[in-house]
């Protein structure tokens, strides 16, 4: 090697530290010592603990932000314009199919990790020990990114964004007292229309963005407030290594930004997002289906009066809003299942979940007709009321079958029911989405 080449490759491998270069390692420093404290206990960053379930719902997060500001240079929010403007960006504009593509899915994608972390969070009991206020603002968040997607969905005013969205509306008029004034609200008039489109531009790009960073910057702020991630109680004189978050935990969470990044990215160029035919209201698709995530609910109101398929559902969030408060069993904290025998519970309720599920929707398709076996009933009852006191009388009943039967302490037994719930959940979203054909009649999938 010549003296010359060597000095090339001193100067480009080993670049003396300018003061420019010192000085934004320190702002780089600083920043994620904002967000993480110096120290990290080591079982803190095993990845199978969180999964990096959190940091890739705030990196998809910080995705959404930046490719929905470039798309608003495009996009017109009117009746006429908006689903030409898409057309536009597609076909004529520099990696606008690109930037929409990674806007798309990268919304698909936090509604499915932000569920998952909630999921994780709860199994290792990460609301214990002073976290249920932070399990109330993450609860919250979970609605603002629900939230976000449905605004989101109506914007290509096409067939699929119009339908979609008159389904998923047609379905808060059902709320009692307040649900037509909502609804009328939120479309500003009685159908999906100009006034929606401008209300739901608006509530996506203003108030939801606003209403994310707070709460997103709360919720990471109580996370250190907390103490960091939730992790076993250890006995006093059991000494835990710490290690240092540069470069510890940082070259961890790189690593998952990188792969996240780049699945996504492979993800976009062989799957663009979709774009049907122009909106056409007075042609309704058959079957005209909610947006996925709410596939779940629409599946639910194909078996109940629309009262009891709304209170259901709520009965369950105010169930969830309520767990810090329902198990407040606190050493078993940091514990997947919380124990062996949570374990076991959380499998029996999957199983259950598995094997009850669709035999109901199946015996509901087939046989079932709650109306001519009750004919004098009003159908409130027959179809609402009785299924719902049903249900909720079989949750009931599962957990007391957990508590007696499989020994199963307060906290485990409601991790079995948990299990059971999300089970079902997923589970109707799949019936709804796949198994669902003309006249939302059960069909096999092709
Ligand atoms: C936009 C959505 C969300 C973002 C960006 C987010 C972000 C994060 C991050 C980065 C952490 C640190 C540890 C980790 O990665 O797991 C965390 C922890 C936590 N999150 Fe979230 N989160 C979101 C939604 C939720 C939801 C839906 C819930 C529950 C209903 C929740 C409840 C919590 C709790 C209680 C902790 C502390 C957990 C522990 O100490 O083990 N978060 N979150």
């Amino acid at each position: 090697m010549t003296e010359n080449t060597s000095n090339w490759r001193q100067k480009i491998l080993y670049k003396p530290e300018t003061d420019d270069r010192s000085r934004m390692r320190a702002v780089a420093n600083n920043l994620i010592l904002h967000l993480h404290p110096t120290k990290v206990p080591a079982p803190a960053l095993r990845w199978t603990y969180t999964w990096g379930l959190g940091g890739l719902s705030a990196l998809t997060a910080t995705l959404l932000v930046i490719t929905g500001i470039l798309l608003m240079f495009r996009y017109d929010a009117s009746i006429e314009r908006a689903y030409t403007s898409i057309q536009y960006m597609e076909t004529q504009v520099l990696f606008g199919s690109f930037v929409r593509g990674l806007h798309h899915w990268s919304a698909n994608l936090l509604v499915i990790t932000a569920f998952l972390h909630m999921i994780r969070v709860f199994l290792t009991g990460g609301f214990k020990l002073g976290r249920g206020n932070n399990w109330l603002v993450g609860l919250f968040l979970l609605a603002l990114v629900l939230a976000f997607n449905f605004t989101g969905y109506l914007l290509p005013w096409d067939q699929l964004a119009f339908w979609a969205i008159t389904v998923g509306t047609s379905l808060l008029s059902y709320v009692p007292v307040v649900g037509t004034a909502v609804s009328n609200f939120l479309l500003g008039g009685p159908e999906v229309g100009q006034a929606t489109l401008r209300n739901f531009y608006a509530i996506h790009v203003a108030v939801l963005p606003v209403l994310l960073a707070l709460f997103m910057s709360y919720h990471f702020w109580k996370v250190r407030k907390d103490g960091g991630i939730s992790q076993p109680i250890r006995d006093k004189n059991e000494r835990v290594e710490r290690l240092t978050t540069i470069p510890h935990l940082v070259q961890i969470e790189f690593a998952a930004a990188a792969v996240l990044i780049t699945a996504l990215t492979l993800w976009v160029i062989f799957v663009p997002a979709p774009l049907e035919a122009l909106a056409d209201p007075s042609h309704p698709p058959n079957p005209a289906k909610a947006a996925w995530y709410f596939m779940g609910l629409q599946e639910l109101l194909l078996h109940m009066h629309p009262l009891a398929a709304m209170a259901l559902p709520g009965i369950i969030v105010a169930g969830f809003i309520l767990i810090p408060w329902l198990d407040k069993q606190d050493d078993n904290i940091g514990l997947y299942f919380r124990s062996r025998k949570g374990k076991q519970m959380a499998l029996v309720g999957a199983i259950w979940a598995l094997a009850l599920i669709p035999v109901l929707v199946i015996a509901d398709e087939l046989w079932l007709d709650l109306p001519a076996m009750f004919p004098t009933w009003p159908t409130l009852i027959s179809t609402g009321l009785l299924p719902l006191l049903l249900t909720l009388a079989a949750l009931i009943a599962i957990y007391l079958i957990f508590r007696e039967f499989g020994h199963a302490n307060p906290s485990e037994a409601l991790v079995g029911l948990f299990i059971f719930l999300i089970v079902s959940f997923i589970l109707l979203t799949i019936v709804g989405i796949f198994f669902r054909g003309a006249n939302m009649a059960l069909v096999w999938p092709v």
